[in-house]
């Protein structure tokens, strides 16, 4: 478990679970997928969930993932580190929040500092990168605010309600990270009480 100012990042367990046929067929998904309305059966959510499970066994690394829970005990979201590369040290972070009162709220920075932290830090990661479709103000803001550069951008990419949108590709290396506890006195962030 690591403790952050507003979330901790905790085992993916029962609580979350439980909550996944809700978020998966939510408005959260249609941000987290880059466009996609799923409607998701629960039978498809418990296959997916054993896949999951299983994925962390594969040779090349397979993905680690943490629930988000908020610090009076919520199921907020997921946050992953997928497509790790023991070899090259890099992983691609996915994060979902699928509480939709929650966001904007700074609970995603934090859930993204801890796991930065945990990369770099106790993973030994060269580098970080994610990418989120261009019309995810949200998602962009947030990278940038915890380091996150832009890299490259692939136009067009994304089908989304219709429109074509870009897909943005954004990347961090260790040398660039001053750290959690730095970043957290850079941004001036603070514990506070939950709404
Ligand atoms: C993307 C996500 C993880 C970000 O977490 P969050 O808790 O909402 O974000 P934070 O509050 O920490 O920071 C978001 C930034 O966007 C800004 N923001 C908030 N609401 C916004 C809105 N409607 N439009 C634009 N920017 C907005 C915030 O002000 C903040 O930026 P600032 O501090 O520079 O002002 C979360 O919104 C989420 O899970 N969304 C749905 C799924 C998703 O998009 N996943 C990412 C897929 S790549």
């Amino acid at each position: 478990m690591f403790e952050g100012l507003l979330v901790d990042l905790v085992p993916y367990g029962k609580a979350f679970q439980e909550q996944e046929h809700r978020w998966l067929n939510n408005e959260s998904t249609f941000w987290g997928t880059a466009g996609d309305r799923l409607i998701v059966s629960r039978a498809a959510v418990e296959r997916w969930q054993t896949e999951r499970q299983n994925d962390g066994n594969r040779p090349d690394g397979g993905s680690i993932w943490f629930g988000i829970r908020s610090k009076a005990g919520v199921p907020l979201g997921d946050i992953e580190l997928g497509y790790i590369s023991p070899h090259h040290r890099m992983s691609m972070i996915g994060v979902g929040i699928g509480e939709p009162e929650y966001w904007g709220g700074g609970y995603g920075t934090d859930a993204l500092l801890l796991i930065m932290e945990y990369a770099f830090n106790w993973l030994g990661h060269h580098r970080l990168w994610l990418h989120t479709m261009g019309s995810n103000v949200r998602m962009q803001r947030a990278a940038i605010k915890v380091g996150f550069r832009e890299e490259a951008r692939r136009r067009r990419f994304w089908l989304a309600d219709g429109q074509w949108t870009d897909d943005v590709i954004y990347g961090l290396l260790r040398r660039e990270w001053p750290g959690r506890e730095a970043m957290i006195g850079r941004l001036g962030l603070l514990a506070r009480r939950e709404p």
